[in-house]
């Protein structure tokens, strides 16, 4: 099966690696598609963010990691993915979520969203708290990929 797991991964976090090791028990090929969300004001440019994920799974055949501009769905259909895969990890999530995928379904009633817990060490992270830790000069070294955390270094020596 084909799966497809967007966001804006600004930065990509420990908690995603978690969802996208979790999808690859159903997902033979796995796209990570980062794209810019119009709601957000981004730290990482999206070549930034989409370099940061190819490099953490650089060894693993099954992950595609790419761009997207555009619609969602519209990127699924020339992948020939039905499926979008989200994170939810509190009931915060919810609302958003399940606006995201009424909408998706409006649009193309073929793409199914399938919904994904993490791993409980990983309930409260989010790229906004890792963005924040790291502002302030904490250690975000056990929250996000090896190459995540070397980017960060080269932003705030
Ligand atoms: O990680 P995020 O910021 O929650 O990801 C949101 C994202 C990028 C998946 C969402 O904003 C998106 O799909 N944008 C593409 C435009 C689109 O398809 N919009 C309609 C569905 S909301």
């Amino acid at each position: 099966m084909k799966g497809v797991y967007p966001g804006s991964f600004d930065p990509f976090t420990l908690g995603h690696k978690d969802i996208v090791e979790r999808a690859l028990k159903f997902c033979d090929t796995l796209y990570i598609a980062v794209s810019d969300n119009i709601n957000k004001k981004h730290l990482f440019s999206q070549n930034e963010r989409l370099e940061m994920i190819k490099e953490t799974f650089k060894d693993n055949k099954n992950i595609i990691v790419e761009h997207f501009n555009g619609l969602l769905v519209d990127y699924m259909v020339k992948k020939n993915a039905a499926f979008i895969i989200r994170g939810l990890r509190a009931v915060s999530d919810f609302e958003y979520e399940f606006q995201m995928a009424f909408a998706n379904r409006s649009i193309n009633n073929n793409i199914e969203t399938i919904f994904m817990v993490p791993g409980s060490q990983y309930l409260f992270l989010s790229s906004t708290i890792v963005r924040d830790i790291a502002r302030n000069n904490g250690d975000i070294s056990n929250l996000v990929p090896p190459a995540v955390a070397e980017k960060f270094k080269a932003i705030y020596k």
